[in-house]
């Protein structure tokens, strides 16, 4: 099959490069130059394991190309997918749709028999609606099918979660529109992925359902956390206990800092205004997206309680800034905020991470960025795990101990237990651990 992908933002070059592996041909357009130069060069713009590599082999075996002249692969394609950026719009909450109607008008000038246009972006419910309307206007000769077709991608395993997902949602009436993804998806049915076929909006609304439940998920172990210190509790012990449950699953019950990145945040918002807009509420967002808020400010003054109600003046290194490990993104990331109300209660921040520092220094000021772990540690006087980087989870404790002014360790993740830490002579603290 032919495919056009119009975005190579995060979604759209994984996408793009995902279907070139299962053996069609895509085509990859943008309107930025630079970066389609950059990627014609084989650079790639983001960080995600694997996808380098990944995009050089099906450049080198002529199946995934890199343009910003949309036309000949718009009107050459079987699907075209519109996977630009739907940014939170200034002031309300609501998914700023602009990319994705331009895209559309664009679309409809240049398709060339039966096509089937894809929303791969994350769109409010009826955003499929308007863009048949405008295909339709534009070109009312046009022979087309507007489908959903929501991605699931985590940031850092995004390779794995396109070739293996745990279903594939396709939303559409059209018999004929259902046919060319099956086609597309076509290489899932030998793990037997199942295909959901839906109704457009209902599958417009699965996408913001999920990752609104998974918000709900973290948030409420979040704050049976709290509740765990003070009542004695441990609250990775309440995960277990209660992720046996096949009702309830294991994953996203880890507690942290709060949750970050480009997708739960913005969603939850856009949803929480998609209900409201409908007339119809939806109480428990609206308060995981009010918690999850207060609780990355929060984790400063968890530091600001362990070191005895003050910071001023004290060096505090934090290990990790990136919302997530395995990836360089800084969006809605709990640093920030940690950060910000360190710096305002009068401490000093050295910081290391892996992959986001050059991000991290378009949003964080007066930080010292430091070249490794054991860098950021030199004379502070406590160190704060943020981000669960694999290279944290095994530091050198005797190194630590004797790079800090103090050994004390504040663990938003509960990469270490309170026993192995004070075995190795340092105060400690964690989420939601009594014990
Ligand atoms: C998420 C969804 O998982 C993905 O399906 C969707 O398409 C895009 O949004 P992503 O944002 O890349 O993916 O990261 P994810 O691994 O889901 O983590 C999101 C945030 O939740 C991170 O800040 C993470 O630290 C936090 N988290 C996750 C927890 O605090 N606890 C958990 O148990 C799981």
């Amino acid at each position: 099959m032919r495919v056009a992908m119009i975005g190579t933002g995060y979604v759209g070059l994984v996408s793009g490069t995902c279907f070139a592996d299962f053996g069609h041909v895509v085509t990859c357009i943008d309107k930025d130059a630079g970066k389609i130069d950059a990627l014609n060069a084989g650079t790639i713009p983001i960080f995600e394991p694997g996808l380098q590599d990944l995009v050089a082999k099906n450049v080198a075996e002529e199946r995934l190309f890199f343009t910003t002249e949309p036309d000949d692969a718009i009107r050459e394609a079987d699907a075209v997918f519109i996977a630009v950026g739907t940014p939170t719009r200034r002031g309300d909450g609501h998914a700023d749709l602009s990319y994705v109607y331009s895209a559309a008008e664009e679309i409809a000038g240049l398709i060339n028999g039966f096509t089937v246009i894809v929303t791969k972006s994350t769109v409010p419910v009826g955003t499929g609606d308007e863009v048949e309307a405008i295909v339709r206007r534009t070109n009312p000769e046009a022979r087309f099918a507007v489908v959903s077709n929501p991605e699931f991608l985590r940031e850092g395993a995004a390779i794995n979660d396109f070739k293996r997902p745990d279903r594939v949602v396709v939303g559409t009436e059209s018999e004929e529109a259902v046919e060319v993804m099956r086609e597309l998806y076509r290489p899932l049915y030998l793990n037997e992925t199942p295909i959901i076929v839906t109704k457009r909006r209902t599958s417009e609304l699965i996408k913001y359902a999920a990752n609104a439940f998974l918000a709900v998920k973290i948030t409420f172990i979040n704050e049976i956390a709290d509740l765990c210190e003070k009542v004695g509790a441990n609250v990775q012990e309440v995960s277990r206990g209660i992720g046996l449950d096949n009702r309830i699953g294991s994953k996203f019950l880890h507690a942290g800092p709060g949750y970050g990145g480009s997708c739960f945040p913005k969603d939850t918002l856009a949803l929480s205004r998609i209900a409201s807009d409908a007339g119809s509420s939806l109480k428990i967002i609206d308060s995981v997206i009010e918690v999850n808020a207060a609780r990355k400010k929060k984790m400063a003054d968890k530091v600001i309680d362990f070191m005895g109600g003050d910071v001023n003046g004290k060096t505090v290194a934090l290990l990790g800034l990136a919302f997530k490990p395995n990836t360089d993104d800084m969006r809605e990331a709990p640093s920030i905020d940690i950060v910000e109300k360190l710096q305002a209660a009068g401490a000093k921040i050295r910081a290391y991470d892996p992959a986001s520092m050059e991000e991290a220094g378009h949003m964080m000021s007066d930080v010292l960025f430091c070249d490794g772990p054991y860098h950021a540690i030199e004379n502070a006087d406590v160190v704060v795990i943020v981000t669960e980087w694999d290279q944290f989870r095994a530091l050198d404790l005797e190194r630590v101990k004797s790079l800090l002014k103090t050994p004390r360790v504040v663990d938003l993740r509960n990469i270490y237990t309170q026993d192995y830490m004070n075995a190795h002579g340092f105060e400690y603290t964690s989420v939601g651990r009594s014990y």
